[in-house]
Order: C-alpha cells, then structure tokens, then sequence
C-alpha cells in the first residue's frame, strides 16, 4: 500500500465538487450490483431523497435514480414524460433553461419558449397569461438555480400557477437540491432532477429524478428511448431493487455516505446555513478586492456566484485562472452571453476558511498581474 495522494486542489465551481475523504473512502469496496447490501443502499439512498424533498412513497412520490450524468436525467424526463403531440413551456433565463429546449426538441415536442435576461427571474404573470392562452402546452420548464449565473428562480411562485392550470411542473434543481429547501408537494412539482455529484456532495455517476407516483404512471407508453426510459427504470428498480443496466456501484455507496453527512449536518437547513456563510466571505472578500458581481443581490442565491472582469487592461480570464490554479485554487469561466463573467461556486466540502485562503490567493495573484 503506497501512501495516500496528497489532497487536491479545491474546486471552487458547480461540480464535481471537492468531496469529504469518507465520502471517497465509501467506495473503497467492490459490490455485486444484485448484492442484497446493495439493494439495500439503493433503498435507503432511494427513501432518503424523498425525505429531503419533504415526501415518502406514503405520499405518493418515487425516487427513481439514473445513471449518468444531470443532464441524463433531465432527458430521461423529457424524453418519457412528456405527452405526444403537446407542448413544453420552457422558461428561461440561463444557458440550462436553453438546455431543457434544445432536448425537448431533439425528441420532437414543441417547445414555447418564454426567455427572460439572465440577470432577471421569470415573471411568474407571463407564464400564466401563456398557459391561459394556449390549452396545448403540457408541462412547464423551469431551473432551479439557474446555474449560469447563480440566480434562484421563483419555482414556488410559478408551481402555484403551474398547478391551480392543471399542467405538468417540472423542475431541473441539479445546482440547488439538497442546499436549498424544496417542498415538492407543497410547490406542486411533478418532476424534479437533480445529480449525485452537486449539493449532497456525492462523486459524479448518477441523478435522480424525484416525482409524483399519478404523473409517473400515467406517462405510459410515451417513453422515446430504451435507457433513459423513466417509468420501466422505475419499475426494474420496483421489482427487485435492481437497475436495468449497470448501476455506478461505487457513486451510490459514496452518495449513501453524502447523505449521512448531509444528515449530520443539520440537513437542508445546515449546509444552507454552510453555503450561505462561504457566499457571503467571499462576496465581501471580493468587494474588497474591487470585484462587482454580476447579479442583483436580491436574486443571487449562495451556490455560485458570478464576478464581473475587473476594467484594466492587465486583466484577462485566462491568466487569471492559470495563475490561481498554479497556487492551487480552481475556479470557472463564465457563461453569462451578454456580460464578461467569471464565475465561483461555495458548494462542496469547502468552509469559509477555504474562501479566506481563495481570497487571499486571489488578491495575490492580481498584484501579480498588475491589476492591483
Ligand atoms: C442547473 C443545471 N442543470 C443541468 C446541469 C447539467 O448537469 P451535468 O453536467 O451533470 O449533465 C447543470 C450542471 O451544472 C446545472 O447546474
């Protein structure tokens, strides 16, 4: 046995996230995917996700995992529960909203595009005033936390209307769930998606997909592939616990062990709590520093954060971020279309003692550059 790595740099982005080392050491075993402790894991991991999101199968909500990537996710949805030859209201304000259009299209439902700024919230009488109008639209779309920018999105406000017209809500919360209090039945969502590898701070391999068991079931016969089948995923895993296809062994046994940790740390509330600390560190520290963010303050949610370049002509994105990497600090590029952004995540296993260390790298590395 050789000694162990040494740590890595921490990543200060939307995912994969810097993870606990006994999340990682979960996986330090080799379990048969038909092994009764794993279909014992995939249970609990199973009830545990419904219990996050304020459900039980009581209630009549089902989680059902997917293996794959978020996106995977989102299109298992997309391509088995959406009805043939109706709409998909897709509301957008960011890059992934833009996703779940480009999907639904690639599957063949008309999608309504309702595009907002992305540095604005939907507005939740535009959505209404197109569900009156057009009875042909089936689901609505909408993100979470829009992770382009780190917007929250009104997915409570909008599922009222969603709701009360009696349409499918739909909810990618990949960047939020887990961080940010969801009440799936109280919201009136249907469908909601989010990964193994974002807030729960597991290891990428998987999503999930958490709806209610009526909408599940009544997508019968709509399925448009064979792996990304949402409702016979369900029902493999409901006959005898067991995925149709190989499951990601090692990311569900890491997941289990993110969900006690989630767990003992108060839950939603507490890594909130963590995240809201680590935002506000490092929106102060970056004040500082003369950096502005991108987004009203009152919109901007503690996942990750969207900075502005500084206006000097000693500034460019890509060495700022080469240098911070060479001390050992990981950040992301923007994807805002309309402003030049660079973006910083607080989720994952990082405390506002990290921020501090970032910050100070930070501050170094401009001085190094000329900017400061
Ligand atoms: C809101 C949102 N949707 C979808 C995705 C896509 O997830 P993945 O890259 O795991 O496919 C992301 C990834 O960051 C996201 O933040």
């Amino acid at each position: 046995m050789t000694d162990p790595a040494p740590p890595d740099k921490p990543l200060f982005t939307p995912g994969p996230l810097t993870t606990s080392r006994s999340v990682k050491e979960a996986m330090l075993r080799d379990l048969g995917s038909r092994d009764s402790a794993f279909v014992d894991t995939v249970r609990q991991v199973r009830d545990g996700l419904l219990s996050l999101a304020g459900v039980s199968t009581d209630d009549g909500y089902e989680a059902i995992l997917v293996q794959g990537a978020g996106t995977f996710g989102l299109e298992a949805v997309i391509s088995s529960a959406l009805p043939p030859k109706k709409k998909l209201l897709a509301v957008i304000n960011g890059a992934y909203g833009e996703r779940i259009a480009t999907i639904a299209e690639v599957h063949d439902v008309e999608v309504v595009k309702l595009c907002f700024a992305e540095n604005t919230t939907p507005e939740v009488g535009e959505i209404e005033r197109l569900l009156d109008e057009d009875p042909t639209i089936a689901t609505v779309a909408v993100v979470h936390c829009e992770t382009t920018t780190g917007i929250m999105n009104p997915v409570h406000a909008i599922g009222r209307v969603v709701s009360a017209s009696g349409r499918t809500f739909f909810v990618d919360s990949m960047s939020a769930f887990g961080a940010i209090d969801v009440d799936v039945a109280t919201w009136g969502i249907d469908f909601l998606v989010s990964s193994a590898n974002k807030c729960i701070e597991g290891v990428p391999g998987f999503s999930f997909v958490i709806c209610r068991r009526e909408a599940l079931l009544a997508t019968k016969g709509w399925g448009r592939t064979v792996s990304l089948d949402l409702l016979a995923q369900w029902k493999g895993l409901e006959a005898n616990g067991q995925f149709r296809f190989t499951p990601p062994t090692h990311a569900i046994l890491a997941f289990h062990q993110a969900l006690q940790e989630l767990n003992a740390e108060g839950g939603v509330e507490g890594r909130s709590t963590r995240y809201r600390e680590n935002h506000v560190a490092l929106v102060q520290g970056m004040r500082a520093l003369g950096f502005q963010e991108y987004l009203p303050s009152d919109v901007q949610g503690p996942i990750i954060t969207s900075f502005l370049y500084p206006d000097h002509d000693a500034f460019t994105f890509e060495e700022f971020y080469e240098r911070l990497n060479n001390r050992g600090f990981v950040i992301y590029p923007g994807k805002v279309t309309q402003a030049n952004c660079f973006r910083i995540g607080t989720i994952g296993r990082l405390y506002p003692d990290d921020i501090g260390r970032l910050l100070a790298a930070i501050e170094a590395t401009l001085s190094d550059m000329g900017v400061r």
